[in-house]
């Protein structure tokens, strides 16, 4: 696993997913053809992802400097990329800093083909917030509620802090008027 880097002043916030973190969420999620990781950083979320599905191509984006293996990668704010339906799936575990959990939600709904799936993990105080509500009803996603809490240190310390999946299927706003919830064994 990387190192962890936190510099939230230039808006980096670098936590890396442990593995058994990523594997948990794999079987609910449809096969995909063409796969993006937003924030990817070091690769740790990708490699899980490429094991598991190993003849999918990989669109990555990170605004720091890093070189993942993936097929076609872009330095810079995924925030600021031009919205274009590109996967089947995108999926990160996006940074935490300035909010950016709902701005990488709305973001990744722009890249995600009719059909295919937004999966992002993030803290369950994500579901909790006020200002977050309209968007919440507006995008009715399913939760999937890690069964401990994942430690994104390399040292199992995990800040007390419990978390969940959100997986959004684009274009079920129609069908799908409420969440629901999973608990993962
Ligand atoms: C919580 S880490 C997760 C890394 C990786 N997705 C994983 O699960 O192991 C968040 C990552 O988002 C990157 N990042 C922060 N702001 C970003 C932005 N605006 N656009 C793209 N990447 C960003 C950071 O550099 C960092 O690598």
């Amino acid at each position: 696993m990387g190192k962890s880097i936190r510099t939230t002043d230039e808006g980096v916030d670098n936590f890396p997913t442990p593995s058994w973190a990523t594997e948990i969420i794999i079987p609910y999620l449809r096969t995909p053809k063409t796969i993006m990781e937003p924030a990817v950083g070091e690769g740790d979320m990708l490699r899980v992802l490429q094991r598991r599905w190993p003849r999918a191509s990989y669109i990555t984006c990170d605004i720091r400097d890093v070189d993942p293996p993936s097929d076609y990668h872009i330095t810079g704010d995924f925030l600021a990329m031009p919205p274009e339906p590109l996967a089947d799936l995108v999926i990160t575990n996006p940074p935490y800093c300035r909010n950016w959990h709902a701005e990488f939600a709305k973001k990744c709904l722009t890249h995600v083909r009719p059909g295919g799936q937004v999966a992002l993990l993030v803290p369950t105080g994500f579901a909790g917030s006020a200002r977050r509500l309209r968007f919440h009803l507006d995008h009715p996603a399913d939760f999937y509620w890690l069964p401990r809490r994942p430690s994104f240190t390399g040292d199992g310390k995990n800040g007390g802090t419990e978390y969940m999946w959100w997986v959004y299927t684009a274009g079920s706003a129609a069908g799908q008027t409420s969440s629901r919830n999973f608990f993962l064994e």
